[in-house]
């Protein structure tokens, strides 16, 4: 029984008209039931916190917890693709974090700037003299793949295996390969079998090797962690900036004037991305948390073991903390979004993503000025799945 008078009958409010749109359903679910109970489309229910403050205060609550085989009464077997930093609690949490926090900080991307711009610009030659192209395919997926590829010291050459397997994971099992996602995840745990053999004959200055030093002390990273650690920041870097690309892309067509106002003032890129980010983020809902007891929480009974689910997208147009949050107003100076999540398990990679979100877009705009959707705006296909909020593809008329 669930301790909600609302809790939803079924999956019905994943239909993919909410996944084009989803915007006036959350407004409804903030004003009339914002702690809602369902069934979200992994098969899993739990609650889905809507409203801003809440949200806030969830990723405080230290009784909401992320490892959930430390809750009494469940035995889990944790797959190696939940041992890292963003399943786990403290102190976990602290260890495997700073274990890659030091190569993420914003002064080390900064000084990444130039070897973006690099892979910008050449992924822009090959577009060069072109009248349409594919967005996601040809520009925003490469992009972050072949710049995380050279942080970990993995060949971007086999940027399509790790696209596959990502893909695979994130959309689970409402996604077009949920039949094969065993076989996936065991290619990928296999595939990085032989890269860490690889590296630990001959380590390079990357990220992986770093962290197969680690492994090696024995007392900073079990081997689990090593694949759980590089598994995530392969998915976390291409399944989320690319889709920051997307959407960016597509509210700044959508809204021609602010387009306009941007290619005027090319300073207000940073103001761009972060409203790109409030307005429609890449990732739709946050990871899943636990009540570790029985609590009450602002109004609502948690018991121990349910499931708790933060609707990122929702929060960030809540109309108690943003003003106009329906529109998209590039010259915002201060956004307190939630995109990147907050607390503890915030993102890692924020530095990093918003530096290739604004060297992308800076970069397309300049090469394409005068870029055009080839398709109508409602033909545009939207990913299944539940954390990423991205299309599967946006075709661009980009004629000079
Ligand atoms: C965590 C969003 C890009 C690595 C998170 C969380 C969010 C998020 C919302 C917190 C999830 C939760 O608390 O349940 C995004 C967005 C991105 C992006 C919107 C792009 C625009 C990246 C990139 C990387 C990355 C490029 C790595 C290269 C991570 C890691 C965590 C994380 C490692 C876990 C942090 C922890 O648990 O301490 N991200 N992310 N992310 N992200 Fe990102």
């Amino acid at each position: 029984m669930s301790s909600n008078p609302h809790e939803s009958k079924g999956s019905s409010l994943f239909t993919k008209e909410f996944t084009t749109n989803p915007f006036p359903t959350y407004a409804g679910l903030r004003e009339t039931n914002p702690m809602y109970r369902c069934v979200f489309p992994d098969g899993q229910s739990g609650w889905m916190v809507t409203r801003y403050e809440d949200a806030v205060k969830a990723f405080k609550e230290a009784r909401l917890i992320k490892d959930r085989s430390m809750i009494a009464g469940i035995s889990e077997h944790q797959s190696v693709f939940t041992q890292n930093m963003l399943f786990s609690d403290p102190p976990d949490h602290k260890r495997l974090r700073g274990l890659v926090q030091k190569s993420f900080t914003p002064r080390l991307v900064e000084e990444m700037r130039g070897r973006i711009q690099e892979i910008t610009d050449e992924l822009l030659k090959e577009l060069k003299g072109r009248e349409h192209i594919h967005l996601i395919d040809e520009f925003a997926f490469p992009l972050p793949i072949i710049v995380i590829c050279e942080i970990l010291g993995v060949p971007a050459e086999d940027r399509d295996k790790f696209r596959l397997w990502s893909t695979s994971l994130i959309e689970g099992r409402n996604g077009e390969y949920a039949n094969d996602m065993q076989q996936h995840m065991k290619d990928f745990i296999h595939y990085l079998k032989f890269m860490f053999e690889k590296l630990r004959d001959t380590p390079g200055s990357d990220l992986i090797s770093q962290l197969i030093v680690s492994e090696e002390d024995g007392d900073t990273l079990t081997e689990g962690e090593l694949y759980g650690v590089v598994t995530l920041l392969i998915i976390a870097g291409h399944e989320t900036t690319v889709n920051l690309i997307g959407n960016t892309v597509l509210a700044l067509l959508e809204h021609p004037e602010q387009l306009e106002l941007l290619r005027n003032q090319p300073e207000l890129i940073h103001s761009a991305i972060e409203e790109s980010l409030r307005y429609n983020g890449p990732v739709e809902f946050s990871t899943s948390r636990w009540a570790r007891e029985d609590f009450d929480f602002r109004g609502t009974r948690f018991k121990k073991g349910e499931m708790i689910i933060v609707a990122l997208s929702s929060t960030n147009r809540d109309s108690m903390e943003f003003d106009h949050p329906n529109e998209f107003d590039i010259t915002k100076e201060k956004s307190p979004h939630l995109a990147f999540g907050k607390g503890i398990h915030m993102c890692l990679g924020a530095p990093l993503a918003r530096l290739e979100g604004e060297i992308a877009i800076r970069s397309l705009l300049k090469h394409f000025p005068l870029m055009k959707l080839d398709v109508d705006r409602n033909d545009l296909e939207w990913r299944p799945g539940m954390i990423v909020r991205g299309v599967k593809e946006i075709p661009l008329s980009v004629r000079e």
